[in-house]
């Protein structure tokens, strides 16, 4: 199978060699203090192995849990957020092309406080058989836990408590935190988030593999697209060859060069949502200490009709990773008509997906020339393998970068700021 794959050579060209070099070996220490386990944060390592060994009891449970819901269930829904939610979200979204009608539709709550989100939800379950997926590590969260509360009622209301209870499972703490209090004392199963796995470095836990496997998904390729990735991450004479290490550097590099924004870009708007996990991956992992780069995305060329102006012609401060897809499964040839009364004709015979690859050319040179700089990923396509390929990288760079920049890219005190302020009103 094909895989993942990096050019950074339009990001460094022009960045002083001096320079490259001495980030260079900072990022090489930042990947030592990762694989050696030994700086802040280092009891929240657990995902560097979760696709090295899969846990094949816990893949074999997920497996059952499918076929008990996809017989009762006409739609899923996942009640979490941050990194309860949005790593399913983005795997689910991205692979929603080659959805199979036979599996229960996933639906999302909990992950903010719109009531009309909820309203129309609950009007649309009225009609249908569902069942619910309440994921929380801490058991308390403000957003998901009212969702919970509502989402339980309409259920216990609609199914009586018994059948409720059969309709239920919690992704939670093994033995802390209200979910995992509330659900043994309901008697809904749960499954165990590890100790030594933080919220945005979960979607290899069951947090991703159970909502996405629900889905229809294969989650054993997304571990197997993950595992190949994190061979060449851990092994220390093969990871300066891995598109993980090559990331860090470049994102590093052109951080030190004064580009503190970097946009995550897709031509693809079904991968908007691994966009919005990989900025809560790196927002809340980099951005402490006065220090971070500012994850930013966009989706062209949709955006480049908005803020394509402002990173062509704006303040001089941003980089764009580009994630490139290869090939895709759903294409449209435009056709050629006669008389070529809407001057369209010069595109005739293209597909769309052709179309739109050189589009990101154009932009990428326009860009460049621009003073924004370029990292391009590649995917063959957009599959359950490559996903997991993107997860590990990002997620694995991620570590390196913190630890680059030297901060603890495995808290995230400010925003345990905001949840116990607003507790704290809420309860008056
Ligand atoms: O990455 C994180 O730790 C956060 O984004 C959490 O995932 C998010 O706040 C949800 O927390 P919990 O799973 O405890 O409800």
């Amino acid at each position: 199978m094909k895989n993942v794959s990096i050019n950074t050579k339009q990001a460094l060209k022009h960045i002083p060699t001096p320079l490259v070099e001495a980030v260079s070996e900072q990022v090489y220490d930042g990947y030592k203090t990762l694989i050696r386990r030994n700086g802040p944060g280092n009891d929240f390592l657990g995902w560097m192995d979760l696709p090295v060994n899969p846990d094949k009891e816990l893949l074999e449970r997920i497996k059952n849990d499918v076929n008990e819901q996809k017989k009762k269930s006409d739609i899923i829904v996942v009640i979490g957020i941050g990194g309860s939610y949005l790593g399913a979200r983005a795997v689910t979204e991205a692979l929603n092309f080659s959805r199979k009608p036979s599996f229960p539709e996933i639906a999302f709550a909990g992950n903010n406080l719109n009531a009309l989100d909820l309203s129309l939800l609950m009007e649309k379950l009225d009609k249908k058989n569902y069942s619910i997926v309440v994921i929380s590590k801490s058991g308390t969260t403000t957003e998901p836990a009212i969702a919970f509360r509502i989402l339980r009622q309409h259920l216990i209301r609609k199914y009586g408590e018994n059948e409720a209870a059969n309709r239920i499972i919690a992704i939670t703490d093994k033995s802390r935190g209200t979910l995992k209090n509330l659900s043994d004392l309901c008697g809904y199963p749960t499954y165990v988030i590890p100790d030594d796995v933080g919220g945005r470095f979960s979607v290899l836990t069951p947090v991703g593999l159970l909502p996405i496997a629900l889905a229809g998904y294969d989650i054993e390729k997304i571990l197997e697209g993950a595992g190949v990735i994190a061979g060449m991450c851990l092994d220390e004479n093969q990871v300066i060859y891995s598109p993980a290490y090559q990331y860090a550097i470049a994102r590093n590099v052109l951080y030190a060069a004064g580009f503190d924004i970097e946009i995550l870009v897709n031509y693809l708007d079904n991968l908007n949502y691994v966009s919005e996990w990989w900025k809560q991956l790196y927002g809340e992992s980099e951005g402490k200490d006065g220090k971070g780069l500012f994850p930013a995305s966009v989706s062209n060329t949709t955006d480049l009709h908005s803020l394509g102006q402002f990173i062509q012609g704006g303040t001089k401060k941003l980089f764009e990773t580009v994630i490139q897809v290869d090939k895709v499964k759903h294409d449209i040839t435009v056709p050629e008509i006669d008389g070529d009364i809407d001057n369209l004709n010069y595109v005739a015979g293209k597909s769309l997906h052709q179309i739109n690859k050189i589009a990101q050319k154009a932009t990428t040179s326009a860009h460049l020339e621009g003073g924004v700089p370029n990292i391009t990923i590649a995917i063959p396509q957009i599959s359950e393998y490559s996903l997991g390929q993107l997860i590990y990288m990002f997620e694995f760079a991620c570590g390196i970068s913190g630890y680059t920049i030297e901060v603890n890219p495995f808290d995230q005190p400010d925003v345990e700021n905001y949840k116990s302020k607003m507790k704290k009103l809420l309860k008056g």
